[in-house]
């Protein structure tokens, strides 16, 4: 549920900013990967879901063809350009996604005007939950609801990718803006990222007595970007010395003797990556959530080592969960920093967090910040 406060919050802002009420509230959420990291842009399969915290949008239409936005994370910050101007680069900062949303509405056709946007979040940024994509989210219903555009939710995810892809300039995949956008409660979202089909599976922790914890190590990676658009070529690079289309292709590790070692690690990560995510979405489908857990830490280590795009705080996390007792754990997002998720029995979970609170202690760590992940439902009109 939205609580009335982010509502209220992001009403308050547009009243101060705009001089009037908006006409309408919606909301985007984050997501957690339970399984399948740098696999979307492989042309391979993942397994987010949706969670409660996300970006409220409050919008309005105005006369004057300007796209005005405004957000309560960047206070003083009102960025207000013509739509008629809008092209890749000519906005810089946070304000790039959404106005990359309306861009990439217009350039496929869709005739949005002037609108003014105020925005809330309750997603911490740089916690690998797709602040980034939430935003886009919650920007590209407000602009079809409001201009009377229908546009399918598969389509409107393509949307709002481009917008970050082509407009922002941050190479990422798919995933996020599927899970906000076809996220549903109590399920993940099977999403085999070559065909573009998504499917519900099951993913309620609760009646089985687990929890999923999302731990924030608060790590934050200035060179992650840097780091994500190197792994992406390496994997570019695996594919075409491996003479396919892209490393879904691969099917058995067995396939990648004779490449380069380093891209061999690289590819082998994803290759095994594909096939962990379709295992889990069948342990889930026959509810047995508890047994994926070694596939998620096979995941983290898969990530760390051939992958490397772990970190100590995460790797510490999952070591830490996993001495007191967890099923499994993992990174989630990007990596270079952000958050772990750990699958863990309820009655296990604050052990898990006294642990490793305690490992970051003796580290020398900043405070991790503690989280339970609950399958939510993507993103909608709220008002
Ligand atoms: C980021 C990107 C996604 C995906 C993940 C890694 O979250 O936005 O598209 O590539 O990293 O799995």
């Amino acid at each position: 549920m939205i609580g009335p406060d982010a509502r209220d919050r992001a009403t308050g802002l547009f009243a101060q900013q705009y001089g009037e009420e908006p006409r309408g509230t919606w909301h985007a959420p984050g997501r957690v990967n339970l399984i399948g990291e740098h696999t979307d842009y492989n042309d391979g399969f993942v397994l987010p879901f949706a969670i409660a915290a996300g970006v409220t949008a409050v919008a309005a239409r105005r006369r004057d063809g300007m796209l005005a936005l405004a957000s309560r994370q960047a206070p003083g910050e009102q960025v207000t350009v013509p739509l008629d101007g809008l092209a890749p680069g000519s906005v810089p900062g946070w304000a790039a996604y959404p106005a990359g949303v309306a861009w990439a509405l217009r350039t496929a056709g869709y005739p949005v005007e002037g609108t003014s946007l105020g925005y809330d979040s309750d997603l911490p940024l740089g916690a690998g939950l797709a602040s980034s994509a939430a935003l886009e989210c919650a920007t590209a219903l407000a602009l079809t609801d409001l201009h009377g555009i229908v546009v399918p939710r598969p389509q409107l995810a393509a949307i709002a990718h481009r917008a970050e892809n082509d407009f922002a300039g941050v190479p990422t995949g798919i995933m996020d803006q599927s899970a906000a956008l076809l996220g549903q409660a109590g399920h993940a979202l099977l999403l085999d990222c070559r065909s573009g089909i998504g499917t519900a599976v099951p993913l309620d922790p609760a009646p089985s007595g687990l929890a999923l914890l999302v731990v924030d190590t608060a790590a934050r990676h200035e060179h992650a970007a840097d780091g994500y658009a190197a792994r992406r070529q390496e994997c570019e690079d695996a594919a075409r010395a491996l003479g396919v289309r892209s490393l879904r292709d691969i099917t058995d590790s067995s396939e990648l003797a004779g490449l380069d070692p380093l891209l061999a690690r690289r590819a082998r990560h994803v290759v095994t990556e594909n096939s962990r995510v379709l295992t889990t979405a069948g342990l889930l489908r026959a509810g047995q959530l508890g047994r994926a857990g070694p596939l998620l830490t096979a995941s983290h280590a898969s990530l760390r080592d051939d992958f490397e795009v772990s970190w100590p705080e995460a790797d510490a996390t999952v070591a830490a969960a996993i001495e007191v007792g967890a099923h499994g754990a993992r990174m989630t997002g990007g990596g270079f920093g952000g958050s772990v998720l750990v699958l863990v029995a309820a009655e296990q979970a604050s052990e898990v967090r006294a642990a490793v609170a305690q490992r970051f202690a003796q580290a020398g760590w900043a405070a991790p910040q503690f989280g339970t992940a609950v399958p939510a439902a993507g993103a909608r009109r709220i008002r």
